[in-house]
């Protein structure tokens, strides 16, 4: 009896820090961080004068199939965009170069229309710092994003511009 109880408890904590591990990555309106981001390829990158930082903006296999078939207004459903964001440096050996330091954040961009029809056919979510803290205290916090968003509502919400290789 006194050994089932002992089991049945260590399930039980061994159930609730695999859920806490899991949740840890949710955004508070239920996006996951992509679990394979570090293998999608890159769209463009960017640099902000204001906030010294640069930017690198990835696509999942559908986004990047949008931007080979040239369906990128609107992009086609299920492409999901990620941006990396780092703090400016100097390089070390190089002064003239700025070179990425500390990560600040990452951010998504979902495109289900129908799912999230309020904010532009596109969900968002961001996770702050190394350990990928989800930002928002609830899921209201997407109003921030989709309203700065919504400047390039004719181009979809979306403000990157595909980079152009040769
Ligand atoms: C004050 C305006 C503003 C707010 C607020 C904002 N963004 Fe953006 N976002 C931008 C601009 C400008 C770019 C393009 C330049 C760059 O790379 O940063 C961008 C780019 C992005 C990209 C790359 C795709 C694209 O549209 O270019 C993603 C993903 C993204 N933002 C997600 C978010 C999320 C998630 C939030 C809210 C947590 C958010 N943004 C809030 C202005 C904003």
């Amino acid at each position: 009896m006194k050994i089932k109880f002992l089991i049945s408890a260590l399930l039980l904590l061994l159930g609730s820090h695999l859920v806490s591990a899991n949740d840890a990555l949710i955004s508070p309106n239920g996006i996951k961080l992509p679990a394979d981001y570090k293998n999608w390829k890159l769209i463009s990158s960017s640099h902000r004068e204001d906030s010294k930082t640069l930017r690198v903006i990835l696509g999942n296999d559908t986004a990047m199939e949008s931007i080979k078939q040239g369906k990128t207004n609107p992009w086609q459903e299920g492409s999901v965009l990620i941006k990396l964001v780092w703090k400016d440096s100097v390089h070390p050996n190089f002064e003239k170069a700025t070179v990425p330091s500390e990560f600040v954040h990452s951010e998504v961009m979902v495109k289900d229309t129908a799912k999230y029809a309020e904010t532009g056919g596109w969900g968002y979510a961001r996770w702050l710092g190394m350990e990928q803290k989800p930002y928002g205290h609830d899921a209201s916090f997407v109003q921030e994003c989709a309203g700065c968003h919504a400047a390039v509502k004719e181009n979809d919400s979306v403000f990157t511009r595909p980079s152009k290789l040769p």
